[in-house]
C-alpha cells in the first residue's frame, strides 16, 4: 500500500521546510507536494533528492492553485485519479498553504481579502475533507495558523480572522477525530523569515520584521505533531503572548494594534496582484 505526506505551500517557506525534513524522517512511500509554481516546487524536489531522502520512492510534485471550492475540486480530482491508478493511505497532510495582507481594510483591494479567505479558510477545510477518508489510527494532519489567531489585529483584521477559524476549527476536529486515532495538530507562528511580508505587503516590505529561521520552528512542530500536541508554539515569546491573550480585551488589541502597529501596504494602478 502507497503512504502518502502532502505539503501544501510546499514552494517555498515554511512549506518547503516541512517538505525538506519531513522527506528525511518518514513513514512515507510518497511526499505529494503542492502549490502553484511548478518551477519552484521543481527546485524543492531536486534538492530533497539531491539530500538522498530515505524511504521516499517518489517525490510528487503538483502545480495546483488550491484557493476556494474550485482548488477543493481540483484536488479531489487528483485524490479520484490517484486512486483509480492504485489504493493508498494519507499518513500525513501538511495544511500550510496561505498568505495575509497588511494594511487598513478599507484600504486594501476587497478581491485579496476574499482570496484570502478562499485559501486560508475554505481550501484548508476543503483538503481536511478530503484526505480523512485517507487517513487511518496514527495519521496527522497539521493546520498552519498564526500567533495572528489569538486575538483581532487591526491593519490585518482578515488575516488574523482567518486564523483564528484555522484555530478554532482545527481545536474542534482534533476533538471530532480523537477516536478514529488520527491527530490533528495546529501550528501558531509568530514572525518567520519568509516571503510572506513582501506578498501581505504587495512589495512594500520586503523581509517579515524580526522574522525566525523555520528550520528550528518546523523541526519543534514535526516533534510536537508525532506527540500529539494539539497546540504548538514554538519560543517562549510565543507561548507567553498566546497565554496573556486570555486576559486582553479583543477590541483594545484591535484598536492598539491599528494605530501603533502599521502594516504598509504598496497600492498599485493595477489594483490587486495574482493573489
Ligand atoms: N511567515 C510568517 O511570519 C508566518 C507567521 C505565521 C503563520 N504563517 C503562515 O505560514 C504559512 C506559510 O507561509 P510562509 O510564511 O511560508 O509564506 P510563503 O513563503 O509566501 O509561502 C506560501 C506558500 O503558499 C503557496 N500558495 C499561495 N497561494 C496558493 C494557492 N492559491 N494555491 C496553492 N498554494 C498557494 C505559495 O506557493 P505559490 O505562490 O507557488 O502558489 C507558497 O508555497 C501560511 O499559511 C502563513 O499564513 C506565516
Amino acid at each position: 500500500m502507497r503512504n502518502i505526506t502532502i505539503i501544501t505551500g510546499a514552494s517555498s517557506g515554511i512549506g518547503a521546510e516541512f517538505a525538506k525534513q519531513i522527506s528525511k524522517n518518514t513513514e512515507s512511500s510518497e511526499l505529494w507536494l503542492i502549490a502553484r509554481s511548478k518551477d519552484k516546487l521543481e527546485d524543492v524536489k531536486n534538492e530533497i533528492e539531491n539530500e538522498k531522502a530515505q524511504n521516499i520512492s517518489e517525490i510528487k510534485i503538483i502545480p495546483m492553485n488550491l484557493s476556494g471550492k474550485e482548488g477543493v475540486n481540483l484536488f479531489k480530482t487528483f485524490l479520484a485519479t490517484e486512486k483509480i491508478s492504485g489504493g493508498f493511505e494519507i499518513n500525513m497532510l501538511v495544511n500550510n498553504a496561505g498568505f495575509g495582507t497588511y494594511g487598513e481594510f478599507a484600504e486594501t483591494p476587497l478581491d485579496k481579502e476574499l482570496s484570502m479567505i478562499d485559501l486560508n479558510c475554505t481550501a484548508l477545510t476543503g483538503l481536511c475533507g478530503a484526505v480523512i477518508p485517507f487517513m487511518k489510527k496514527g495519521s496527522v494532519i497539521i493546520n498552519v495558523s498564526s500567533l495572528a489567531a489569538f486575538l483581532p489585529l487591526g491593519n490585518f483584521a482578515v488575516y488574523a480572522a482567518t486564523k483564528s477559524y484555522v484555530l478554532s476549527f482545527s481545536v474542534a476536529l482534533a476533538a471530532e477525530l480523537k477516536n478514529k486515532g488520527i491527530k490533528v495538530c495546529t501550528l501558531c507562528p509568530g514572525s518567520v523569515s519568509t516571503d510572506f511580508a513582501n506578498i501581505a505587503s504587495n512589495g512594500a516590505r520586503k523581509e517579515v520584521l524580526n522574522g525566525k529561521n523555520p528550520v528550528a520552528i518546523v523541526a519543534h512542530c514535526l516533534n510536537k505533531a508525532k506527540k500529539g500536541k494539539r497546540i504548538i508554539l514554538w519560543s517562549l515569546k510565543w507561548k507567553f503572548t498566546a497565554f496573556m491573550s486570555r486576559f486582553i480585551g479583543r477590541y483594545l488589541c484591535a484598536r492598539y494594534t491599528f494605530k501603533y502597529n502599521k502594516r504598509p501596504y504598496l497600492k498599485t494602478q493595477q489594483g490587486t496582484s495574482e493573489y
